[in-house]
């Protein structure tokens, strides 16, 4: 598997990271140990090196499958987890940024993923009740601990970053990025390449949409998160299927899949950017994997942009609790 450097000082690590969520959480029932954690090793034996998990996916178990599939192989692998939630049994979560939180809960991870250090630490949503500093600072001292390799955000807005990055510099950024989602591209893209910060796109396949798998009138069960996400509603969903058309006929002349075209358009964007596609079927592992060796002509690239280019990009992504934590 082809390499990218995780940001101006940051480990290589494979241009594909896969995205562990899936496994635990957002898209239904979890999946059994035994076959999340042949999935997790699978990918391990295809190159894949960049492992993204977070104390939110399940609450909690999403981070000890993550550890267990990967402790023969902890030392070949980059494996970035996520604070910054209160996680409340029977109520939705809420922000905590607060630095004695991060230093407990990040305690927590280290021991559900049997790992004396976190490879990347995010900020899962900056904290307006934090001053940026404070929890800048908090994970800065987590590094000097040897507990953190590397400090990430996750949907952070560019005052944000910037506020972070002087305290304790950001190695990566994750946020929502894809053919369907392409707001970061205005501010936050040209910033990161500015401090020298990685992207890691998160949903790089549009939770599935732009695989071509989610088809007009499909309903979700209600614990995928799916049936929440107003992207995911009827008419504005059908829309959308002109760029899921262009991508499938342009992947049927090169032998690619929706899903791979998706992958490769986003590889294409920049050197830095390493997306991180989640899947439960190892049959699309292998498939996202190999995405890594689509190369999409300069005609095709720009088509694919020019259809994009028509997505409407004003609808919220998430309700209306939930898109108050973004970009801040
Ligand atoms: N920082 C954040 O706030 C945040 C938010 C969301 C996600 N994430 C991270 O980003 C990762 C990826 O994002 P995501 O899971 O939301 O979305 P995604 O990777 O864009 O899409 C995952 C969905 O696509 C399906 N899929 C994957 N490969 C496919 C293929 N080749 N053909 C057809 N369908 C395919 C999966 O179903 P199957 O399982 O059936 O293949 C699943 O429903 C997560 O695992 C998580 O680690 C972070």
């Amino acid at each position: 598997m082809m390499t990218r450097t995780l940001g101006a000082g940051g480990p290589e690590v494979s241009a594909l990271g896969l995205g562990c969520m899936g496994l635990s959480h957002g898209f239904g029932p979890p999946v059994p140990d035994a076959d999340g954690i042949a999935l997790i090793r699978d990918a391990v034996d295809r190159g894949i090196t960049f492992f993204d998990t977070a104390q939110v996916y399940g609450p909690y178990i999403n981070e000890e499958l993550v550890g267990k599939a990967l402790a023969p192989v902890r030392d070949q692998v980059v494996i970035a987890t996520k604070f910054g939630f209160e996680i409340n049994p029977g109520r939705p979560n809420s922000l905590n940024s607060r630095p004695d939180h991060i230093r407990r809960t990040v305690d927590a991870s280290l021991q559900r993923l049997g790992v004396d250090h976190i490879d990347l630490l995010y900020q899962h949503r900056v904290d307006p009740g934090v001053a940026m500093e404070d929890a800048a600072g908090t994970v800065r001292d987590l590094i000097a601990a040897g507990k953190v390799g590397g400090f990430g955000m996750s949907e952070a807005g560019v005052e944000a970053i910037r506020r972070a990055h002087a305290v304790q510099p950001v190695t990566a950024l994750q946020s929502e990025y894809s053919l369907w989602w392409r707001e970061p591209e205005a501010e936050i893209l040209p910033t990161l390449v500015e401090l020298g910060i990685a992207f890691v796109p998160f949903s790089p396949l549009g939770k599935g949409f732009l695989t071509g798998t989610v088809s007009p009138g499909m309903a979700f069960e209600q614990s995928d998160t799916r049936s929440q996400l107003p992207r995911f509603s009827e008419p504005e969903r059908s829309d959308d299927r002109r760029l899921v058309e262009l991508i499938t006929s342009i992947g049927y002349r090169i032998e690619a899949s929706a899903a791979q075209i998706a992958l490769a358009w986003l590889l294409a964007r920049h050197e830095w950017i390493i997306p991180i596609p989640g899947t439960t079927n190892r049959h699309r592992l292998a498939e996202n994997a190999a995405a890594v060796d689509v190369r999409l002509s300069a005609d095709d690239l720009a088509a694919i942009t020019a259809a994009a280019d028509l997505v409407d990009t004003t609808r919220d992504r998430y309700p209306a609790e939930m898109q108050a934590w973004v970009n801040r």
